[in-house]
């Protein structure tokens, strides 16, 4: 060998261990812990939130809702929460709008209509054992200006805890679903911590869900920073791939507005794209890489979401904070096969991880249980409850 191809030799070696090295970096990336140090480690994993988990693995929420604006609501009859029951689920998520029933300031006071609502529910939900979540939702004002609406936030939480205070511990608590746009995750953790500290003054023992801002985001969790009480459990939700999940949802926007994505990809025939709706130049490329990459590496597949749900159990096993999935799920506009296989996909997953679950929703517009027929949406009680393949 003369010294050229000698040094040829030696770079391509180097070149191809290199690759080497980073795919297996690639695949076994260590997690490393990057919360503020005010955020300490539990290191007991037998903590009431611990025991508390176990009752929410399987869970479902009751979308649209006590949330609801006037007009957009769906109405749940008692028989519905027998039916919960009997397909498999364990806990059912209540979002509440109850931000909409207070007084004036500084007393904020609720009105019984909105107590009377939400006991239905949890009367309900708890004579047939399933354990219950009730949140506050769609608090606009507090994301908007979360420092001028905490008063309000704190009233509404002192009155709710008071209220439920002897309810069984089936029942527990979210502090705030979603916090997004000022709402950074970074100025609600002192107010959850004022929150949390307030309720504890009558509920001891309640368990209470707290979720990062970013709209839930699992991307948020290495900022938060909690009190050091051990019955909190960490709550997040995701729907990626949000392309797939909510292919032509009318709130999300104009780059979701293409349907006919499937689950997984690529699909037997390439997606044709809706030039009549001005597609960006990113959203084409989304579209070609649906069309062409291979099920391993689609953008429409579990790839999506299985390295945010291993970064989940890791973090959850270094801070000793159970972490709850309360929300995923994919829009009505998806085919039904593409929804069964999706919803399939990702509760196993998060299985795998050890997450419990919670799928939005019950009978809107993200249905599992379809009212006209009375029985699940097609696939869909197979695959959240199927034996795993
Ligand atoms: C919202 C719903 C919405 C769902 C999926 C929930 O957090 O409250 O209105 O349908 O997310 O986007």
């Amino acid at each position: 060998m003369n010294r050229t191809n000698l040094i040829g030799t030696i770079i391509v070696v180097a070149l191809l261990n290199v690759s080497a090295w980073n795919a297996r970096a690639e695949g076994t990336k260590v997690f490393s812990p990057s919360n503020p140090p005010a955020m300490k480690p539990i290191a007991s994993h037998k903590t009431p939130a611990y025991q508390a988990a176990k009752r929410f693995k399987h869970g479902v929420n009751l979308g649209d809702y006590l949330e609801a604006g006037n007009g957009w609501g769906v109405k749940v009859s008692a028989a519905e929460f027998a039916e919960m029951k009997k397909q498999g689920f364990d806990h059912v998520r209540v979002p509440i709008a109850w931000h909409r029933y207070v007084g004036r300031a500084p007393e904020f006071k609720l009105s019984p209509e909105i107590f009377a609502k939400v006991d239905f529910v949890v009367t309900n939900a708890l004579a047939n054992k399933l354990a219950v979540i009730i949140n506050i939702h769609h608090f606009n004002e507090l994301d908007h200006d979360p420092q001028g609406a905490t008063d309000e936030f704190l009233a509404i939480w002192r009155q709710i805890a008071a209220y439920y205070k002897a309810y069984p511990k089936a029942l527990t608590f979210e502090l705030d679903n979603e916090p997004h746009e000022n709402a950074t995750t970074a100025l609600m953790n002192p107010i959850y911590a004022r929150a949390i500290s307030e309720i504890r003054k009558s509920n001891p023992h309640r368990t209470l869900f707290v979720e990062p801002a970013g709209w839930g985001g699992i991307d948020e969790l290495n900022k938060l920073v909690l009190p050091p009480d051990n019955n909190v459990i960490v709550s997040v939700h995701c729907y990626d791939p949000f392309f797939f999940t909510h292919q032509g949802a009318g709130w999300v926007g104009a780059d979701f507005k293409q349907t006919g994505f499937q689950f997984p990809g690529p699909p037997g025939k390439p997606l044709v794209p809706d030039m009549k709706l001005e597609p960006k130049n990113y959203v084409l490329a989304r579209i070609e890489k649906y069309n062409t990459l291979p099920r391993d590496q689609n953008p429409s597949s579990p790839l999506a979401f299985t390295g945010k749900l291993k970064f989940i159990h890791e973090w959850s096993d270094y801070y000793g904070r159970p972490v709850h999935l309360g929300e995923f799920g994919a829009y009505i506009k998806a085919d039904p096969q593409s929804r069964a296989n999706f919803y399939g996909a990702f509760r196993r997953a998060a299985e795998a991880e050890n997450i419990g679950w919670c799928i939005w929703d019950w009978s809107a517009n993200f249905r599992y249980w379809d009212k006209t027929r009375n029985e699940p949406m097609p696939g869909l009680h197979d695959a959240l409850f199927g034996k795993t393949p």
